[in-house]
């Protein structure tokens, strides 16, 4: 498994996603065809860790799940009876199995246990339990009293018709017993103790209950009735929404990156509390648009504004919102978010440690968190933790538009959106990299630079970092087959490169790196291994929008493998050393042609041999043989292949194609 996912700078955001089923009503929906009289057929269900947990169990229980395709399945219901009346139940860290497993099994008169991973015996479930014993449930804590794992017996019956739950920890509390009630088969009552928190969720329970034949009656949100004849049924065929939750991060990018961006699944009409999150996007300026089943949001002009609001609504979506403000002109505070702490992850403490690492500033409450992005342009001090939260790993994709960023464990997406990454590179367009790797002398720096001055792309000699450290290292004593001390010698250096010039320290090294004894250094220290590593960083920091164009030997083999560009410049040995004859002379220097060529010989053969990072063609890299063609006929080249390269449909560019008479 990838331990870490590195993401380029991105410069914009553009296109069209189809979203993937959503997890709250997929697993409401599972359960509920489980439970119902009849067979249903679902479409669109997500699947992801969490309905893997749900279909696990339901199988386990003895129900007939069959796949006819990726996200479709015929659910033969069992008619509120589960065949097996012993069983033990892993549920990994799905609150939305969890939670309603525990209540409709506590009334199917079985035995049963029902556990999940560490995080999950930590998220309390007490509140639940005691509700569902007000009604006759015989339910037992296995581990700490409140939490799971739990033990369930068969209920006592003739217990009261009225119970009462708290409404202020989950709403997946009163979703559960909602949805286990029916199966009593009396006619009960449900009151809600405190304020209820994601009133939105309890909508969908709401609404799909009566999908399955389920009318519950209620008084506001202070009040639930269920009749004594209500029984679930089948409703035939059933699409899941797609996630809203989800939605979020892809809608943020279009408002972030420029946009638009269109996510297909939800629009007008969805049932989802967290579909409202374009408004919220909308108070900080996005620009949103909506039909049926589409959302689309495009950045404001001037960027987006910061906001202070109550997110109750949207705890989830929320999340975005938290990370959107790092792009915000201002403090954001979101309120009302007490529910963060007890889900995957304690959130607000997670994402007040995460956005710190962006120099952010954070404040934290019990229920509150503001966010006030960095006055400079964001960037990031180490690496984003994820805290096994599909959420805050999905949520910080979204800070690469401010920065090349790498994010720990990015495979805890699974639990929600497994493809994930996959999509969001869909939308997310990186600032482009044109790279240009070569021989020595082969007038790649040369043509490097001017299609950098024409595209008015940032532009990275990447040889002049080797000859840098080089002359750092010669200056320090140290020996040049020393990588580690080099290597620790320039994680430190002082380098600079202002306006044309470099400097190490306060000494303008322009001129010096360029001296014979630098070249020469430069192609031992190039390849140490520990050298390449310590110099990866800055090279990959050059990558800056508009764009760069990037030259030296591994540019589209190592330092940016994902270029929009990949050129391999090269000549004959003969005609470089040639024109590093020409160049010499007329420098007034005394030099042999015979002698270059077999420096240029020793030298290809250092760069091409050695171990790390080797100078290669990429077999994705275009050759241009500038053997017969001057500098400029060379650049055309470049050029065109870029004209090409940003034209059409496939473009790897994200700016319209250029017209080459501008250039
Ligand atoms: O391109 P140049 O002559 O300035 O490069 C100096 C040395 O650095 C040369 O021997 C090759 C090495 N180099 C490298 O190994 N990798 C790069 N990306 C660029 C240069």
């Amino acid at each position: 498994m990838k331990e870490h996912l590195e993401l380029p700078p991105m410069m914009g955001a553009r296109g069209e996603i189809a979203l993937p089923g959503s997890k709250s009503i997929s697993n409401r929906v599972l359960l509920l065809a489980a439970l119902s009289e009849g067979k249903t057929e679902i479409r669109d269900l997500l699947d992801s860790d969490d309905t893997e947990r749900m279909l696990d169990a339901l199988r386990i229980l003895g129900v007939k799940i069959e796949f006819i395709e990726k996200n479709a399945c015929i659910v033969e219901g069992i008619s509120g009876d589960f065949p097996e009346k012993q069983a033990e139940l892993f549920l990994g860290n799905a609150g939305t199995a969890f939670r309603p497993l525990t209540a409709a099994l506590a009334f199917s008169g079985g035995h049963y246990v029902l556990s999940g991973v560490q995080r999950m015996h930590e998220r309390p479930i007490g509140d639940l339990v005691e509700a569902l014993r007000q009604a006759g449930a015989e339910i037992s804590y296995r581990g700490n009293e409140g939490y799971p794992p739990l033990e369930i017996f068969p209920a006592k019956t003739g217990t009261s018709d009225s119970i009462s739950v708290k409404g202020n920890v989950s709403s997946q509390f009163l979703t559960g017993l909602l949805m286990a009630l029916p199966l009593l088969g009396r006619n009960m009552e449900v009151m809600v103790e405190g304020e209820l928190i994601s009133k939105p969720y309890i909508g969908i329970t709401l609404s799909m209950m009566e999908r399955f034949g389920v009318k519950v009656g209620r008084e506001g949100w202070e009040k639930f009735f269920i009749s004594a004849d209500s029984r679930y049924s089948s409703p035939g065929i059933i699409h899941v929404e797609g996630d809203a939750s989800s939605a979020s991060y892809f809608l943020a990018a279009g408002a972030i990156g420029g946009g638009p961006v269109r996510v297909y699944g939800v629009g007008k009409s969805s049932i989802q509390g967290d579909a409202k999150f374009p408004e919220y996007l909308e108070r900080m300026g996005a620009k949103i648009e909506m039909g049926e089943n589409w959302i689309e949001a495009s950045a404001p002009e001037g960027g987006l504004d910061a906001i202070d609001i109550d997110c109750n609504e949207i705890p989830d979506a929320a999340m975005t919102l938290a990370v959107a403000a790092l792009f915000a002109k201002g403090k954001t505070t979101l309120r009302n978010i007490a529910s963060w702490r007890v889900k995957e992850t304690d959130r607000i403490a997670a994402m007040a440690k995460e956005l710190s690492k962006f120099g952010a500033i954070v404040e934290e409450g019990e229920d509150f968190i503001a966010v006030t992005p960095p006055s400079s342009p964001i960037s990031l001090h180490g690496s984003i933790d994820t805290y096994d939260d599909h959420r805050m790993a999905m949520c910080f994709s979204l800070a690469s538009f401010g920065t090349r960023i790498r994010i720990n464990d990015p495979s805890c997406v699974a639990k929600t959106f497994p493809e994930y990454f996959e999509r969001f590179l869909e939308v997310a367009k990186p600032v482009p990299v044109i790279s240009i790797d070569g021989p020595s002398a082969s007038g790649k720096g040369t043509v490097a630079a001017i299609v950098a001055q024409r595209l008015n792309y940032n532009y990275l000699d990447s040889g002049a970092l080797y000859r840098i450290t080089a002359l750092a290292a010669m200056k320090a004593g140290i020996s040049l087959e020393d990588g580690t001390s080099i290597a620790d010698l320039m994680s430190k250096a002082p380098v600079r490169f202002e306006g044309g010039k470099i400097f190490l320290e306060t000494a303008d090294i322009t001129e010096e790196i360029r001296s014979e004894a630098c070249s020469s250094g430069a192609s031992k220290v190039a390849a140490l291994p520990e050298v390449r590593q310590a110099l990866l960083d800055s090279q990959k920091r050059f990558r800056k929008s508009p764009g760069l164009v990037a030259d030296g030997r591994d540019m589209g083999s190592t330092v940016f493998p994902d270029s929009q560009l990949k050129i391999y410049l090269t000549a004959s040995a003969e005609e470089r050393a040639m024109r590093r004859y020409k160049q010499l002379i007329a420098k007034g220097e005394d030099v042999r042609i015979d002698v270059l060529l077999q420096d240029i010989r020793a030298r290809d053969e250092r760069d091409s041999k050695r171990s790390a990072a080797p100078l290669q063609k990429c077999d994705d890299a275009t050759l241009i043989d500038t053997t017969e063609m001057g500098i400029e006929e060379a650049v055309s080249r470049v050029l065109e292949l870029y004209r090409k390269a940003s034209s059409g449909k496939t473009s790897r560019f994200d700016q319209p194609t250029p017209d080459l008479r501008d250039i």
